[in-house]
């Protein structure tokens, strides 16, 4: 989904972002729908400055580093965009004309490889394939004519994304600096069935305030938990652990004319750093999982290692009603049941609702639990009273997030 940046003029070109440059850069990161204030809150916690919130996505400043630790560290943002023009395309002329005032040499070699995403929202040019192919053109032709060679378009891996988003008329080209969206973390090799996408996870876990729960010492239980989603974002956001660490050097900025190997170096150490304190204080024992697919559990055994986590996340093959706390301290149990889109049958999907209500009643007293769902409608069988909802969307489906504090 794209942003709509309707209050957001980028102020400033990034002539040297690793350098001395006194005017911070401005970056915008986009998010699904509805997180925006979660993610506005996580940017100010990474320190970033002139954090503003807009919707479908948070602009803020900072330098190059900021930018860096952003794609690194955001559990939330789908990508961070660093704008490099903004212009007013009312037509395909003005497009072209406007994608050719960039210097592109800056961004990207004549015989480097190119790609371009292109939004437009409101606007007289409303075919974003169209769009791509005409940006596409303004760059390769300025390059053809200055140096007679050409940068080649590659979908897959390209060094440079551009980034072009058009809303009612006013264009904001960007260097993509996440190059794959963020919520690759690079762990998840075994999808199983209906999956959370990562960032939608980290929202429901930052809805359901696991970073508190987790920093007094509570467990995390997840009872239906798939291919793990939720437990591994969860074991990342209590050992203080980057979501983007396993995707190694797959960001968009490495292979930019402008990267700053010696700043991501150190963005990436102190990541590394942390994370070797945080997972000695997370311990083990906190993180468990069950689910009664045993090819869940297999995949959750292959995420979880994947992702630098082994012997933090516990995983077993259990049917709800069999389920039971870990001995140890209460914390947040929070469940994805199936909820009729891709998986089961309604009327099943009753009898399991209410059983999961049962068993969190029954045996989870003093935690607090987080029921995610598409279909919210299942959620009263549960005979639990929430005590705050929140609406977040698994793509285009629009889902409620119950909270319930279990006596
Ligand atoms: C929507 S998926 C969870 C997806 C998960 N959040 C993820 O990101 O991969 C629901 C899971 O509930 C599990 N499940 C359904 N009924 C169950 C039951 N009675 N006991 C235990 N697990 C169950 C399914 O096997 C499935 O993996």
């Amino acid at each position: 989904m794209a942003p709509l940046m309707t209050d957001h003029a980028p102020h400033s070109t990034p002539e040297s972002p690793g350098g001395s440059a006194s005017e911070p850069l401005e970056f915008f990161a986009p998010c699904a729908m509805n997180i925006e204030a979660l993610l506005a809150y996580e940017l100010n916690t990474m320190g970033m400055a002139h954090v503003r919130p807009t919707r479908g996505g948070v602009a803020f400043e900072g330098d190059l580093a900021a930018g860096y630790r952003a794609c690194l560290w955001s559990r939330l943002a789908s990508r961070v965009l660093l704008p490099i023009g903004t212009f007013y395309a009312a037509d395909p002329q003005a497009l072209y004309k406007g994608i050719q005032g960039v210097d592109w040499q800056r961004h990207v070699a004549p015989e480097g490889t190119l790609v371009v995403d292109f939004s437009t929202s409101g606007s007289a040019i409303d075919h974003s394939h169209f769009g791509a192919l005409k940006v596409k053109d303004a760059i390769v032709d300025q390059f053809r004519e200055a140096c007679g060679v050409r940068p080649s378009v590659d979908t897959v891996d390209p060094d440079l994304r551009v980034n072009v988003y058009l809303y009612r008329d006013q264009a904001t080209v960007s260097v993509d600096l996440s190059g794959d969206a963020l919520h690759r973390r690079g762990y998840r090799m075994q999808g199983g069935k209906a999956p959370l996408k990562e960032t939608l996870a980290a929202a429901i876990l930052a809805h359901a305030r696991w970073p508190d729960i987790a920093a007094d010492g509570g467990q995390f239980v997840d009872l239906m938990c798939g291919s793990g989603t939720l437990l591994i974002e969860a074991a990342m956001m209590a050992a203080d652990f980057a979501p983007g660490l396993a995707r190694g050097d797959n960001f968009g900025f490495t292979r930019w004319l402008q990267h700053d190997e010696a700043v991501w170096d150190r963005v990436w150490t102190d990541a590394r750093d942390r994370r070797l304190a945080g997972l000695k204080k997370l311990g083990t024992n906190r993180i468990h999982g069950y689910d009664r697919d045993p090819r869940a559990v297999e995949a959750v055994r292959e995420n979880v290692v994947n992702g630098g986590l082994e012997g933090y996340v516990t995983v077993a093959r259990r049917e709800l009603a069999d389920t039971r706390p870990e001995p140890g301290p209460p914390g947040l149990v929070a469940v994805n049941p199936p909820y009729g889109e891709r998986l089961g049958a309604d009327d099943r999907l009753n009898h399991l609702y209410a059983a999961l209500g049962g068993q969190l009643k029954d045996h989870f007293s003093g935690w607090r639990a987080a029921v995610f769902t598409g279909n919210p409608g299942l959620a009263h069988h549960m005979r639990l009273g929430a005590d705050k909802k929140h609406t977040l969307y698994n793509g285009a489906i629009p889902c409620k997030l119950f909270h319930y504090r279990l006596n």
